[in-house]
């Protein structure tokens, strides 16, 4: 009972702990006096606009924008966050030393906490895909279309690994036994379509030979989504203090069994023989050493000291090369058979451009130049990207004491702002009088490629901290896209149009089940 008291005593002061600390800040923020943007009335208390906010993000976000204009503030989960539009949000980008897009995420996902590493962990990342990964990108064009083609043939064909995304049928003549058809249902796709990228990223990141083995793909393909239950705990104690939060997920990940732990573990268990034969072929052959290329081998040459090195510390790094890689890829190829069988008006020419490039090839495998040759499916991928954006994201935290924008508002360190993408996405100055149109085409002889980020095309962020990854994301999509569309008649199983799922601001690939016949067996 005494103990019981006790501990109920230590929770009370902790949490009064955090409340003076929370008011100490707020008045703080009093003292210095700013002209902050305009909080839009909430009328609940502590709630604030938060169930406005999830409800119906779109629209809420439209009114208050009409009502209050570019730069306006809303009280979210206990806290007071600026939302930005077209006008003013390349001055965060732009601004990169008073805004920072890795300390807001650190707030809901506190990535290196999680794994017990200091925040800098993860810095060494964006170089290392920009050097080894996106600049050397024709060393790993021929390999990434050999895993996803042998991906998606696995898939197929082996019905087991098959059977739990959806269902195959196979037709065979009854005199012949000459099997004459296959169709498979996907359903939902995404599930699919991370075993289809998850392969040639493995492929990438720790080598061909390790990419064949079936239970480390599925790690790659599964240790972002396995996450995201606890990402979805819904932040209630945020309205005490964000720490609250955090620490509570925290707890949870480090202290119970969960599937990201059993990943990590496997993932280690299966780089640790092949990082230590490298590391011992290193030292015997010295300068005659052939590097293999991949990611793995990149950490183990920098991380290694005299030829040993901690396990741990690449396992992780690898384990932030696959958040960063695998699940955005995967959701933006599911956005765009999505959009394909909604748009199938565009489907001929598309194809047409698929075929053309097929004949015209005399190799197994494309050259990155050929890749860059599929203008219409490029056009329709960023075409994709471009109407599936998430209606408000790229939230950053200010760094500095506060923040003046050109309009003359002030925003204080700390304050989480966001920018309103899909307002920047459907802007008619922006993006033509047809922003509301899907037009696969749209980018098509612009000199705008799915790569190029600018004002009026954020999915891949902008400024500084751009994704590095971009590059080699579009061209496995593209290849993907290819192959599949060469090989499959594919089309939805309802005649209404798939929509994405919405949960506040955030969009996610419908789980509406997607038809694949194969074209000629
Ligand atoms: C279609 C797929 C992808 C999408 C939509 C995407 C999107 C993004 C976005 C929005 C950012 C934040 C940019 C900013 O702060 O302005 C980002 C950062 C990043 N992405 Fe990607 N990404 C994709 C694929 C990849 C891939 C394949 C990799 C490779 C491993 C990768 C590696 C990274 C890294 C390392 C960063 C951090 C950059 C930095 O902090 O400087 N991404 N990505």
């Amino acid at each position: 009972m005494g103990l019981i008291l006790n501990d109920a005593y230590v929770h009370l002061a902790f949490i009064s702990l955090i409340m003076l600390i929370s008011f100490v800040l707020l008045r703080r923020g009093k003292h210095l006096n700013l002209k902050e943007p305009p909080l839009v009335p909430y009328k609940y208390p502590i709630i604030g606009h938060t169930i406005d906010y999830y409800k119906d993000n779109e629209n809420f976000i439209k009114k208050c924008h009409a009502e209050y204009g570019e730069i306006f503030s809303l009280y979210l989960f206990g806290k007071v966050q600026t939302f930005v539009g077209k006008e003013l949000f390349p001055e965060v980008f732009r601004n990169h030393n008073d805004f920072c897009f890795n300390e807001a995420g650190r707030e809901n996902f506190p990535l290196e906490n999680f794994l017990n590493r200091p925040n800098e962990f993860t810095d060494t990342l964006p170089r290392m895909v920009q050097i080894n990964l996106s600049g050397q990108i024709k060393l790993y064009t021929e390999r990434v279309q050999r895993q996803l083609i042998k991906s998606i043939d696995e898939m197929i064909e082996n019905g087991k690994l098959f059977n739990l995304f959806g269902k195959v049928f196979v037709t065979f003549d009854s005199s012949t036994t000459q099997l004459i058809q296959i169709i498979l249902v996907l359903e939902p796709p995404l599930k699919f379509f991370q075993f289809i990228i998850a392969k040639p990223i493995a492929a990438t990141m720790v080598g061909e030979e390790l990419s064949d083995d079936k239970e480390l793909v599925n790690s790659f393909a599964n240790v972002t989504t396995d996450f995201i239950p606890f990402l979805s705990i819904t932040p209630v104690l945020n309205f005490i203090h964000p720490y609250l939060h955090q620490q509570v997920m925290i707890i949870v990940f480090k202290y119970l069994n969960n599937p990201f732990k059993m990943h990590r573990e496997l993932i280690k268990k299966k780089i640790t023989p092949v990082i230590e034969k490298r590391l011992r072929e290193m030292k015997e052959s010295g300068d005659n050493y052939v590097s293999p290329i991949d990611i793995l081998q990149r950490y183990t040459e920098l991380l290694h000291k005299d030829y040993t090195i901690d396990i741990d510390v690449v396992t992780d790094n690898m384990i932030i090369s696959i958040f960063a890689s695998v699940y955005n890829t995967s959701n933006s190829l599911t956005f765009c058979l999505h959009e394909l069988v909604n748009n199938p008006q565009f489907l001929k020419e598309i194809l047409e451009e698929q075929k053309q490039l097929y004949k015209s090839n005399e190799k197994s495998y494309y050259s990155t130049e050929q890749i860059a040759r599929m203008e219409k499916l490029d056009s329709f991928i960023k075409e994709t990207l471009r109407v599936n954006v998430n209606n408000v994201a790229l939230q950053h935290k200010t760094l500095s004491s506060y923040f003046t924008f050109s309009n003359g508002y002030q925003v204080p360190k700390g304050r989480l702002v966001n920018i309103r993408l899909g307002e920047v996405h459907f802007d008619k100055e922006l993006q033509s009088q047809t922003a509301d149109e899907f037009n696969a085409f749209r980018y098509l002889k612009k000199n705008s490629p799915a790569t190029r980020a600018d004002n009026s095309f954020l999915t891949f962020g902008l400024g500084k901290h751009t994704c590095p990854g971009r590059h080699f994301a579009v061209n496995e999509i593209k290849v993907a896209l290819h192959y599949l569309l060469l090989n499959y008649d594919i089309k939805k199983s309802t005649s209404e149009k798939i929509k994405p799922k919405i949960y506040g601001s955030f969009k996610f690939p419908s789980d509406e089940g997607l038809i694949f016949e194969k074209k000629s067996v």
